[in-house]
């Protein structure tokens, strides 16, 4: 039987941190023996809020692939391509643009939101641009490219998919035909990393921790962290339980062993938190070298690292073209 095909996407804000790599990438990798994966660095998505900040666009394009390529995402298995290469969904977001009711994005949750974050200055809805208010279109046109059956995305953009969904049925209901799947939604339980000082990790908090970094600044950050407050002096006993980022870390990165042995250390005030932390922080960088090793060794290579966007972009617009011709029949167009 044929694979079921996945879609998801990823704006290229620059170098991925923990939170990418536990709540999404490794998920990523998971899925790709059995499903027929594509996965977009959407860069024309990041184009709808930084369209005049695009100094950085070649760098944060080239890092999130190789971020992607180092936490195991494999492009002899999944189809990994850049967004803006594959110009078949810019013309299929027309078409979808032609058939969605204003009012439906309008309601858009989540593009209210991204409108909020993006620029407080901004007071309403009619100062956005065209192109940030076609977000969940042309989102819908990602998915809807490859005829995708599944589209796993953290709770946050659920909202989107299931516009998605109304859009492949609106369109299917216009021309009368059963040619757009509709997408779900594949929600993933994911072990939620809070940044160091127990907010959502972001870049821009300042609290995350990045794939990329280097073994010193990791140790540097963890040491930042929160701890349980009531633990002033090393000899006060400590709670783990109240320890929301440091222990949480431990039960992510260690066995099960070094985890109670943390937790009996720190209630028996046997173990500091500095030590602690140090320990914490050798045990990231065991975990994470070999994801780093690989990513100077492309790093070095970048030649290949844009061959593989190339060759990913050509790959996807076989399916690309395939699925964009049909439609154009059903829509009858003159061809
Ligand atoms: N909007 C998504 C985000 O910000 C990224 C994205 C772009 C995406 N195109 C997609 C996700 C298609 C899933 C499917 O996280
Ligand atoms: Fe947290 Fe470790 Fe300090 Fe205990 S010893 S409070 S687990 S940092």
């Amino acid at each position: 039987m044929a694979k079921q095909r996945i879609m998801s996407g990823m704006r290229p804000t620059g170098k991925l941190h923990l939170g990418h790599y536990f709540g999404v990438l490794q998920n990523w990798v998971n899925l790709q023996d059995e499903y027929e994966c594509y996965f977009s660095i959407a860069d024309w998505h990041a184009l709808t809020t930084k369209y005049n900040q695009t100094s950085d666009m070649v760098d944060n394009v080239r890092n999130v692939m190789l971020d992607w390529l180092c936490a195991g995402l494999d492009p002899e298995k999944s189809t990994l391509y850049l967004q803006s290469l594959v110009p078949e969904t810019a013309q299929l977001h027309i078409y979808l643009s032609m058939i969605t009711p204003q009012n439906w994005v309008e309601r858009d949750p989540t593009l209210k939101d991204l409108a909020k974050i993006m620029d407080a200055k901004r007071e309403n809805m009619s100062n956005l641009s065209y192109g940030l208010f076609g977000y969940p279109v042309l989102m819908t046109a990602d998915i809807l490219t490859f005829n995708a059956h599944l589209v796993p995305v953290g709770i946050d953009q659920v909202a989107h998919v299931e516009l998605s969904r109304d859009i492949a049925r609106k369109f299917n209901n216009t021309y009368n035909c059963e040619y757009f799947i509709e997408p779900q939604p594949k929600l993933t339980k994911i072990p939620l990393l809070k940044g160091l000082d127990g907010n959502k990790m972001g870049k821009s908090f300042n609290n995350d921790i990045k794939i990329s970094d280097n073994e010193e600044i990791t140790e540097k950050k963890i040491k930042t962290g929160i701890t349980d407050r009531n633990r002033i002096k090393k000899d006060d006993k400590g709670n783990p339980l109240n320890c929301e980022v440091i222990f949480d870390y431990w039960k992510i990165f260690g066995s099960e062993n070094e985890v109670s042995e943390i937790c009996e250390g720190c209630k028996s005030a046997s173990i500091g938190c500095m030590e602690c932390k140090k320990r914490l922080a050798a045990k990231v960088n065991e975990t994470l070298k070999p994801m780093r090793d690989k990513r100077i060794e492309l790093e070095n290579n970048i030649k290949l690292v844009d061959d593989i966007i190339h060759e990913g972009s050509k790959k996807a617009q076989i399916k690309a073209c395939e699925v964009l011709e049909g439609a154009i029949d059903v829509v009858k167009m003159f061809k």
